[in-house]
């Protein structure tokens, strides 16, 4: 029997990175999943990898009735919701509150936190007809210790999970609903292609080629892989983590105890390589880019 036996998931942004290895662990664990992505084409092909146990959502997170449809969706189609694990998301350019627009602001926070408190608020009803659940936010280490890529909205709405995780804890506790906070380090993902313009092709690709950077981000050298984190979120999903509530998870390699000093010039010269390589392998595969 697995570890998440009868259990019914929704994971947010599955089609891709992090939580796509949760989907994969997920399954290998025996739960039902509802991927929730706005990457259409994946969520299909995830439906046909694993045939009845997988259905998908195509759903924005930056909009309430999608999240509100996704979770009525585990409903419907597997009898209930025991789990969410929000960590779709995406990033932003814009680092300097100077250079931003109330829009800018208003799509950011809408991504990056009032999805999180979406994605809560509409689980609750199916939680409390189970008699509890688990809801696992995703946050990010670029809270609490700032890295010289990232985005003043990102680094703003993480640091707000790491504190609805707190207040929900709090708040859900009587129903017997956990809520959690993964605050993951460096990961090789797709994510980091959006930081230097590539197209989802490209970024895509790019992780494979992020692997020198990212060991030299943090005191374990090597990079942060999705399995790191799927074993988090299966732990915090289970009945092993019943009297765990309110909680920030660090899967980091380190990072919070010691970020190494890297200019961020460098690191965009990293990732702009990274890009180029992985143009000049879809180039050699015969695809534009
Ligand atoms: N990669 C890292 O180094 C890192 C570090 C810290 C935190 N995180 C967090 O981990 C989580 C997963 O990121 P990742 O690195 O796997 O990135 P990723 O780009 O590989 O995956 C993100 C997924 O979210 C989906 N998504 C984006 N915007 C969406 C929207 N509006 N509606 C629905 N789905 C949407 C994307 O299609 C994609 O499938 C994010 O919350 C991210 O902030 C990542």
């Amino acid at each position: 029997m697995g570890r998440l036996s009868g259990k019914v998931a929704v994971i947010t942004g599955g089609a891709s990175g992090i939580a796509y290895g949760a989907v994969e662990m997920y399954v290998d664990e025996g739960a039902k999943i509802v991927v929730a992505d706005i990457q259409a084409q994946k969520g299909a092909q995830l439906e046909r990898r694993f045939p009845g146990s997988v259905y998908f959502s195509a759903c924005d997170i930056r909009n309430e009735a999608d999240i509100a449809r996704t979770m009525a969706m585990a409903d419907e189609k597997f009898g209930g919701l025991d789990i969410v694990l929000h960590a779709a998301a995406s990033v932003d350019h814009k680092q300097k509150i100077a250079d931003l627009t109330a829009e800018d602001w208003d799509d950011g926070q809408a991504n990056l936190l009032r999805s999180h408190v979406m994605c809560i608020k509409h689980a609750i009803g199916p939680m409390q007809r189970r008699g509890g659940g688990s809801v696992i936010l995703v946050s990010s280490a670029a809270a609490e210790n700032f890295s010289p890529a990232a985005s003043m909205v990102y680094v703003v709405c993480k640091g707000g999970v790491l504190y609805l995780a707190r207040w929900a804890a709090f708040e859900l506790a009587g129903s017997n609903i956990r809520v959690n906070a993964i605050v993951p380090g460096a990961f090789a993902t797709s994510m980091w292609g959006q930081l230097v313009g590539a197209s989802r092709e490209v970024a895509d690709i790019m992780p494979a080629h992020l692997d020198e950077m990212m060991a030299g981000s943090q005191p374990l050298p090597r990079p942060g892989k999705p399995l790191d984190i799927a074993y988090a979120a299966t732990y915090l999903g289970s009945d092993e983590a019943g009297f765990v509530t309110g909680a920030q998870f660090a899967v980091d390699g380190g990072l919070s105890i010691f970020r190494p000093a890297v200019p961020k010039e460098k690191v965009m010269d990293y990732l702009q390589q990274a890009k180029t390589q992985a143009e000049e392998e879809l180039r050699s595969m015969g695809k534009a880019t």
